[in-house]
């Protein structure tokens, strides 16, 4: 532990969340530890969170269908949190949120709207879609999740009342915060690694335009669109209520807007992509990453056998379901970052940064393809090339 070679998930919020038909998602713990070979193993797992005779901490000597039954239960859990927060909730919904004030509060020719609106591309369309056919009653998540809808959404709103932009949303306070930061104690985790090279390159692209266009302190005070649009993000009452907008919104420090800019950029493009292009890879063999298990949770550390685990996985035309939608989730039709569908931007203040945006990602690609060589298992999702623009899936 002195190595910081030992980590903690704690998966609380899963708590207090009610599960369609009364279906029993775990609330787990789990202790991970970063062995040798730069992998990150499961070494202990506690399913539920008051430790009891009937709630064992499981450990990788137990029986081994008994310790594969409390992974799968765990990763369970692990996708509930993963599909209602990591991805819909805290990608989709909130840039949602963002891109409904920010038309409501920019003009069209507004340099900040200009910056933004190729990250908003298609949003509102895949949103409207996936609440029609994903998370309406009796749609994908009610009949592949163990939460259905109710849950996941549950989950979501608990959940977004933790949510800060400068910590969840500012990927460095993100990392910290979770203390994934330290890149000798872990040195192998590509989300941190690819994620922080983009998130570089979006920042300082960021910095350009909004420099070159606010140009003197008084053209950022006085400006009373992007006063009012930091308002609306930060106000609870007549706002978004979003926590921890930089400058709490009220932009005086051209700093704060350049961050917060940032961070919508980042969470459209690098933040979606993480969550949502994996999902095949992840879902679609269940018993790696089950989405749905039948029956309940282990309480006993009985040896079980490989029957127990066959009969606790989704039937047959559930698996093949998951595997349709995750595939088709985990599809790209549009362009990669930075090669924008439709342009905002003429003036020079942006179309230069714009080119070295460009320019930048493909050195980044580059830096990634190398990396991927000599990782244990390669991660293609933060390829500049693979991450679009907007959410638009
Ligand atoms: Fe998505």
């Amino acid at each position: 532990m002195k190595k910081k070679k030992v980590y903690i998930v704690n998966l609380k919020r899963l708590s207090d969340i009610m599960c369609r038909f009364n279906r029993v998602i775990c609330k787990p713990m789990a202790l991970f530890f970063a062995n040798g070979r730069n992998e990150l193993m499961p070494v202990a797992i506690q399913l539920f969170q008051k430790p009891s005779d009937d709630n064992p901490v499981f450990v990788p000597s137990d029986p081994k269908y008994t310790w594969m039954m409390a992974k799968m239960y765990y990763n369970n859990a692990d996708a509930a949190f993963h599909q209602s927060c990591t991805h819909l909730g805290f990608t989709h919904l909130v840039a949602e949120t963002i891109c409904v004030g920010t038309h409501r509060q920019l003009s069209p020719s507004h340099p900040v709207f200009r910056l933004l609106a190729p990250h908003f591309l298609y949003l509102l369309a895949i949103n409207s879609l996936a609440l029609a056919r994903l998370v309406a009653p009796n749609g994908w998540i009610d009949n592949t999740m163990t939460t259905g809808a109710g849950g996941l959404m549950e989950l979501v709103s608990q959940t977004w009342q933790h949510w800060r932009m400068d910590t969840d949303g500012w990927l460095p306070a993100d990392l910290a915060s979770r203390g994934m930061e330290d890149t000798e104690a872990l040195p192998n985790y590509p989300y941190r690694d690819d994620a922080l090279l983009i998130f570089e390159v979006i920042h300082d692209y960021v910095r350009e335009v909004l420099e070159a266009f606010y140009d003197s302190p008084e053209k950022l005070t006085d400006d009373w669109e992007i006063q009012n649009w930091g308002h609306m993000l930060a106000d609870p009452e007549d706002g978004l209520g979003i926590k921890g907008v930089f400058g709490d919104g009220k932009f005086s420090d051209l700093e704060d807007l350049i961050k917060v800019v940032t961070s919508i950029i980042f969470i459209s493009s690098v933040g979606h992509s993480a969550a949502n292009f994996a999902q095949y890879d992840e879902y679609a063999f269940p018993p790696n990453y089950p989405a749905f298990l039948r029956g309940k949770p282990p309480t006993s550390k009985e040896p079980l056998t490989e029957q127990d685990i066959i009969d606790a996985l989704p039937v047959k035309d559930m698996t093949l379901d998951i595997i349709i939608v995750t595939k088709i989730l985990s599809d790209r039709g549009t362009n990669a970052l930075g090669d924008f569908e439709v342009q905002y931007m003429y003036d020079p203040r942006g179309t230069k940064p714009v080119e070295k945006l460009r320019k930048r990602l493909l050195e980044v690609s580059d830096i990634i393809a190398e990396r991927n060589k000599s990782r244990p298992f390669p991660y293609p999702y933060l390829d500049p090339k693979e991450v679009p623009n907007a959410i638009s899936i």
